[in-house]
């Protein structure tokens, strides 16, 4: 299960190219990880989230405009209770047009806070949630068409966890023994203010840059109690796909994907993590040592190596995401892993109705257009446009998709659905891949068999899409009804 031989393969290419993005800071790790504040969305009306212009300081002594929600970059932890019904209030104070899409949340299309959703300055959309899925870490992000990249990138994203009552055993105290990771690769000019300038390979591969964010602060450093702790880790990147593991080899238990529990801990020592995927996993800290979590190098490229990573710690251009210190005197709550989860959901027992094909497709609009940045990429021949329809489908059916990404790694995202992965390249996959999902990264062909619950009409269609942004955004997206 261990990746050492692509970690090798990848350090060697990485070290013979010149960095893309230069950076003028030296990273300025080990301020203390930022713990968002929780939100409960309840019922109530008083639930307020703002989209705002921020300035956050990422370096001492400088600041950067950024978005956020409710706060200067990113948002709180939005906790929503399954059974009950959330109402939020998501007001834009900012300056430009955005939605708020909860990605992985099984709303109709009417909620889901699509491109058909966006609002401008100054007004509010609030949405009520009928919150009807299993324990599991969720997102939101702006879902504005042709701006989820920078929008996303500036800042405009939060965690959401479901809360189902069901998850006796496991670590469950927010910010002790359950910890979130918001994972982002971040580019800084010399004033220390975010930079977002893809252009040419920096566009086509999806913009990936020098410097590992997480909840907000770069390289960051956190202190966890002497027993079992759980992350949920969310990559948030616009592109980068991370191949984590502890500087220590320390085996860690995968406990949820995307779509919530797996039914059993699965025990790995690495863990790959495409753009929008969550995993939670569980970390014995019992030894009481400091250990770092790092990533490998992302060597998914149409045209070999040449992507910037963060420096490198080791031979392997493996480098740090978070530094974790182990305080003796808090004794954790959780000191042993449970053997198996009765409530995780079920995989879908009825047969699929019929079998659609998606293309994931580079350069709709020829190389002219692909070298300019104005590429115009396309699913099947088609570009996202938000007057076509793509598919049609019905509430309940059970369907095969297979999709292709014939170029390079694409990360798969359907709204409205959990979905399972069938086969990737013809192949099973192995347990901890069986856990629901809504992306799936796609490196030539798999198979997932998808259901839909809940309505999406034309106004408010569901989207398909890659999740690198700057996919997504020259149109590696379709849209789709379901009734
Ligand atoms: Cu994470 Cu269509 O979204
Ligand atoms: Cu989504
Ligand atoms: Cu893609």
């Amino acid at each position: 299960m261990t990746n050492r031989r692509s970690f090798l393969a990848g350090a060697a290419a990485i070290l013979a190219a010149p960095s893309l993005i230069g950076r003028a800071f030296a990273a300025e790790s080990g301020r203390p990880l930022p713990i968002p504040p929780i939100m409960d969305v309840d019922g109530g009306s008083g639930n307020l989230l703002e989209a705002i212009d921020g300035s956050h300081s990422f370096f001492d002594g400088t600041t950067s405009p950024t978005l956020g929600f409710g706060q200067d970059y990113l948002g709180p932890v939005l906790r929503l209770k399954k059974g009950n019904i959330a109402r939020i209030n998501v007001a834009n104070k900012s300056s430009d047009l955005v939605t708020a899409h909860w990605h992985g949340l099984l709303v109709p299309g009417s909620v889901d806070g699509g491109p058909q959703l966006a609002f401008g300055p100054g007004e509010t959309w609030s949405p009520e949630l009928e919150i009807d899925q299993p324990a599991t870490t969720l997102w939101y992000h702006s879902h504005v068409h042709g701006k989820t990249a920078p929008q996303v990138y500036a800042g405009l994203a939060g965690m959401i966890h479901i809360d189902d009552g069901a998850e006796t055993g496991l670590p469950q105290t927010y910010g002790v023994d359950d910890i979130p990771l918001i994972v982002q690769d971040r580019a800084f000019d010399r004033q220390g203010r975010l930079l977002y300038n893809p252009m040419g390979p920096t566009f086509m591969m999806g913009f990936r840059a020098g410097n590992i964010v997480v909840n907000g602060a770069i390289q960051p450093q956190h202190t966890v109690p002497a027993g079992l702790v759980r992350f949920r880790i969310l990559n948030a990147s616009n592109a980068r796909v991370y191949n984590f593991r502890f500087e220590d080899d320390r085996a860690f238990h995968q406990i949820a994907s995307d779509g919530g529990l797996l039914p059993a801990p699965a025990k790995m020592t690495s863990l790959i993590l495409a753009p929008a995927e969550r995993a939670e996993i569980v970390v014995d800290f019992s030894n009481g040592a400091s250990v770092r979590l790092l990533s490998g190098p992302d060597n998914n490229s149409p045209m070999g190596g040449m992507i910037g990573s963060p420096k490198s710690v080791n031979q392997y251009g493996e480098f740090e995401i978070v530094q974790f210190d182990v305080d003796a005197a808090t004794s954790a709550a959780v000191t042993q892993m449970p053997q198996n989860f009765p409530t995780a959901p079920k995989a879908y027992a009825d047969a699929p109705v019929r079998k659609r094909q998606f293309t994931l497709q580079m350069h709709a609009g020829g190389m002219g257009g692909m070298m300019s940045g104005q590429a115009s990429m396309a699913i099947s021949g088609k570009s996202m446009d938000m007057n076509v329809i793509n598919h049609e489908l019905r509430i309940g059916e059970t369907e095969i998709w297979e999709i292709n990404a014939p170029e390079m790694g694409h990360p798969f995202h359907v709204h409205g659905t959990s979905f399972q992965v069938l086969t990737q390249n013809g192949a099973e996959v192995d347990f901890a891949s069986t856990g629901l999902k809504d992306v799936v990264l796609v490196n030539g062909t798999a198979e997932i068999l998808v259901k839909f619950t809940k309505p999406a009409t034309p106004q408010t269609p569901y989207m398909y899409h890659c999740h690198i942004l700057e996919h997504e955004d020259a149109g590696m997206m379709g849209q789709f009804t379901v009734s």
